[in-house]
């Protein structure tokens, strides 16, 4: 079985952050959320990968290589446009061919039950094999309804009256006939070759789609507060270490103090991770802090937030479910006027209090 990562896209709703980064490469818990899914692959024993890719192309290559570090085997697959989770399947063709596949959305945290849901397929080898997840609002999903017989009889796409609480997640199994169905639908009314579509298409052929139900955690990470939640939930089961150096400060809880960097002067609350060769002074971080790689933090408190590298931050109190991008720099203003000085770029978002 080969697997088909989705690593491109255009994540809107991840703006700006995704004006310069792949949102498969924003760090949960100090590393991309991509690696996470790379690694759960290796687990569940499919190590063949197409990893279709967008305009963040260089990134997601520079970060990911040739897999051998995840025990992956990964070929690049270049998506011109995202033009739809379909689309990009239809895109694999040569790499897929006739083989069975587990597609699984690079932008989606899934924990345990990948390697049960391949056990399955291969038991029965349907058409296609879902994930589901039961969610509090259905309505912000695709939706499956499944009959007695554990089999798939429809799904609805962000339907307003939905048939029932399971929502389709990021992971799903197809066999060869998926193929004849995207080539047969339409693009959806957002311009899309919607799955849902071409999933709906084996089902009204009474080809078999079967489903799993997710009992571990499921995340997509489309949206910032869905970012702090996967953080927050990986590191609930942060194992603290400490490779770099502290003095003067009080550590509690789970805490991973990266290579070559220092704390000094400051409280650190777990779990939380700083990254290596990141300098912390007089500062008070966590709980629920993932500091990046080089970053320089001096004066502040933060809380429940992911500040990527080489960022720096000083004497700003109360920073809190922030999500900070790369080389950015947070500071009080020299000579202090009183007001606050903005620079920023297209589509940010700032939330003061004063
Ligand atoms: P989505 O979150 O559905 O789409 P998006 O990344 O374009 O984000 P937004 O809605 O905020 O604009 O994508 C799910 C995953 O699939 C994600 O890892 C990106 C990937 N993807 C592709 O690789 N190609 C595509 O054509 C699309 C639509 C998504």
């Amino acid at each position: 079985m080969k697997a088909l990562v989705l690593a491109g896209g255009s994540g809107t709703r991840l703006r700006p952050i995704t004006h310069t980064m792949a949102k498969q490469l924003v760090p949960v818990a100090g590393e991309p959320v991509l690696f996470h899914g790379l690694r759960a692959l290796a687990d569940a024993g499919v190590n063949e990968v197409g990893m279709v890719v967008g305009g963040t192309r260089a990134q997601i290559r520079e970060a990911v290589g040739d897999g051998s570090r995840f025990g992956l085997r990964v070929t690049y697959l270049w998506q011109e446009e995202p033009l739809g989770l379909a689309h990009a399947v239809s895109i694999a063709g040569d790499f897929l061919g006739d083989d069975e596949f587990l597609m699984y959305l690079g932008d989606n945290l899934v924990l345990g039950g990948l390697r049960s849901m391949v056990d399955g397929y291969r038991a029965e080898r349907p058409a296609a094999r879902l994930l589901l997840a039961p969610v509090a609002d259905p309505r912000r999903f695709g939706v499956a309804e499944v009959g007695d017989d554990g089999r798939v009889v429809g799904l609805q796409e962000k339907p307003a009256v939905p048939r029932s609480d399971l929502a389709v997640v990021g992971v799903y199994l197809f066999g060869p006939d998926i193929h004849k169905a995207i080539a047969e639908i339409e693009p959806s009314a957002r311009g899309e070759l919607e799955i849902t579509d071409a999933i709906q298409w084996l089902i009204d052929r009474d080809l078999r789609v079967s489903a799993d139900v997710l009992t571990g955690y499921w995340k997509d990470t489309g949206t910032v507060a869905d970012v702090l939640e996967v953080n927050r939930h990986l590191l609930r089961s942060l194992v603290g270490s400490t490779e770099g150096a502290t003095h003067d400060s009080e550590i509690s809880g789970p805490v991973v103090i990266g290579a070559g960097a220092d704390v000094t002067g400051s409280t650190v609350i777990g779990p939380s991770v700083i990254g290596p060769g990141a300098v912390v002074t007089g500062s008070r971080i966590g709980p629920f802090a993932s500091i990046g790689e080089g970053c320089r933090i001096s004066g502040s408190a933060i809380r429940d937030s992911i500040v990527m590298p080489r960022s720096s931050i000083a004497g700003v109190r109360g920073l809190e479910s922030s999500l900070i991008g790369q080389d950015v720099e947070i500071s009080r203003p020299t000579p202090d006027t009183g007001g606050h000085q903005l620079v920023l770029g297209d589509g940010s978002r700032v939330g003061l209090v004063s």
